[in-house]
């Protein structure tokens, strides 16, 4: 049977599953309840001066009938006094000893990143998260992502936090950087313990086109808020990537973006991630989503014989490679499987005008596609359009044993060079004639 339990960065937890610094972690009401049905870890909603708030806070994107892909929000950091969340931080140790409570932490000044270290470790806090990350408000005053954009910013207030310390600190990162291994490496040099990510990227998430506002609409304005939910995971998954890849980030990871079942963390761990955090999930599903994300963990790790966590973080990094690594030579096609097809049309419509006319379709005997082998380029588009499971696959045409890379062809000399070169990948290839497409 699997071992869920992890060790991350110091800070012990019966899974990896945590609950990330936003609303389902204002109270200890909410952790209390959360830890009661299963989740392994908590970080507080960020603790600092509180704040006030504006009313009207969310915007949600819908798509195509799912409700909140996206999520978009304008809170800052807690409007709850410091003294109530310790005493709570306290009272929720004292029920759960095993389950992590990490503090997330934004303040401004040295003494009072001092003071507010001693204050939740003396109520029994695991370890801290220091929230370089939110894109809205916060940062109009000098804290959150103002602090997670500057590097030399960074490893000066890692440095004033491991000053007194006692618990590992992690340092919750912000997407809304060019590149976030700068971020990751300032963290390493200030002499953090661990990084999260990612905190939500900076977003408006539509205007209301009657009245000209964006949302949320606070009293006919609005401002910029922090996009979330399962629209950023692969932004997220890509930024995890880069800091997992990088050689002197030699830091645990908390994954964080999008998550809402066991499949979303599974990937995050693979990529890198030794925990995994859940915020707008919970917020739309409750605290009970779980159970499904334990058992099918515990399933997962059974059946490609993982033990612990730790035997599974980072697996698939060792194939995520630069593109000039790939190989040149592997060659897919596509294949309609004809008795699955629903005869919509769907792939040809997409292969004609938005790829490479591999797909035909004859007009007078069948509606059911067929596939013109020698124009299919493997672009997968067709397969990714029918709505069919399994209607299209890519079939594989090499023989898989010659490999030859961008890179290994650029060192023989063999790349194109000119504009008219006739070794271009496309050279030969077959495109209709522009005139061909008044014809049809
Ligand atoms: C309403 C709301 C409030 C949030 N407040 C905080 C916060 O106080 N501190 C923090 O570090 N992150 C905060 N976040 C960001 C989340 O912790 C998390 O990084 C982000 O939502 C991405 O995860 P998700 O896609 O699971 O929501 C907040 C997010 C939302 C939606
Ligand atoms: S998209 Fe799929 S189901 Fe639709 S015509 Fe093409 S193969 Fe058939
Ligand atoms: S894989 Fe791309 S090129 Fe080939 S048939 Fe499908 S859409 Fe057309």
């Amino acid at each position: 049977m699997s071992d869920l339990s992890i060790n991350f960065a110091g800070i012990k937890a019966p899974n990896p599953f945590w609950l990330a610094s936003a609303p389902p972690t204002n109270s200890g009401y909410q952790i209390m309840k959360a830890f009661d049905q299963g989740w392994g870890g908590a970080v507080w909603k960020t603790l600092g001066v509180p704040v006030i708030n504006v009313s009207s806070r969310y915007g949600g994107l819908d798509y195509r009938g799912t409700r909140m892909m996206g999520f978009n929000n304008i809170e800052l950091i807690t409007d709850r006094p410091l003294k109530d969340n310790l005493k709570e931080i306290e009272e929720v140790k004292k029920h759960f000893p095993d389950h992590a409570v990490i503090a997330s932490l934004m303040v401004e000044t040295r003494e009072e990143w001092h003071q507010i270290v001693r204050d939740v470790e003396n109520a029994g806090a695991d370890g801290l998260e220091l929230n370089f990350g939110c894109p809205h408000g916060m940062c109009e005053r000098g804290m959150g992502s103002a602090v997670g954009q500057e590097p030399e910013v960074i490893k000066m207030i890692v440095g004033w936090v491991k000053e007194v310390a006692k618990t590992p600190v992690i340092v919750k990162l912000t997407p809304n950087i060019t590149d976030i291994t700068v971020a990751g490496l300032a963290s390493v040099q200030g002499g953090g313990d661990a990084i999260s990510l990612i905190n939500t990227i900076q977003s408006i998430i539509g205007v209301d086109i009657d009245n000209f506002v964006s949302y949320p609409n606070v009293g006919g304005e609005s401002t910029n808020g922090g996009y979330c939910g399962p629209a950023v995971k692969p932004i997220a998954l890509n930024m995890l990537k880069n800091c997992a890849q990088h050689p002197y980030i030699n830091l645990p990871i908390s994954g964080i973006g999008g998550i809402e079942n066991w499949k979303d963390a599974v990937e995050y761990i693979l990529l890198g991630a030794g925990s995994v955090q859940v915020c707008t999930a919970v917020m739309h599903y409750g605290f009970g989503i779980i159970r499904e994300m334990i058992a099918g963990l515990e399933q997962y790790m059974d059946q490609k014989g993982f033990k612990t966590i730790d035997d599974m973080v980072g697996k698939a990094l060792p194939k995520i490679k630069t593109w000039e690594n790939l190989n040149l030579n592997h060659k897919v096609v596509a294949e309609i499987n004809n008795s699955k097809c629903i005869e919509c049309q769907l792939c040809y419509t997409a292969c004609e005008d938005g790829a490479h006319q591999a797909i035909g379709i004859n007009k007078e005997e069948t509606r059911v596609p067929y596939i013109i082998e020698e124009n299919c380029v493997g672009c997968n588009l067709c397969s990714l359009v029918c709505p069919v499971e399994g209607c299209i696959t890519m079939k594989r045409k090499d023989n898989g044993k010659e490999v030859i890379t961008w890179k290994e062809k650029t060192m023989a000399g063999d790349v194109p060079t000119t504009f008219d070169d006739e070794r271009a990948g496309g050279a030969g290839h077959h495109v209709p004639k522009p005139a061909d497409a008044l014809k049809k």
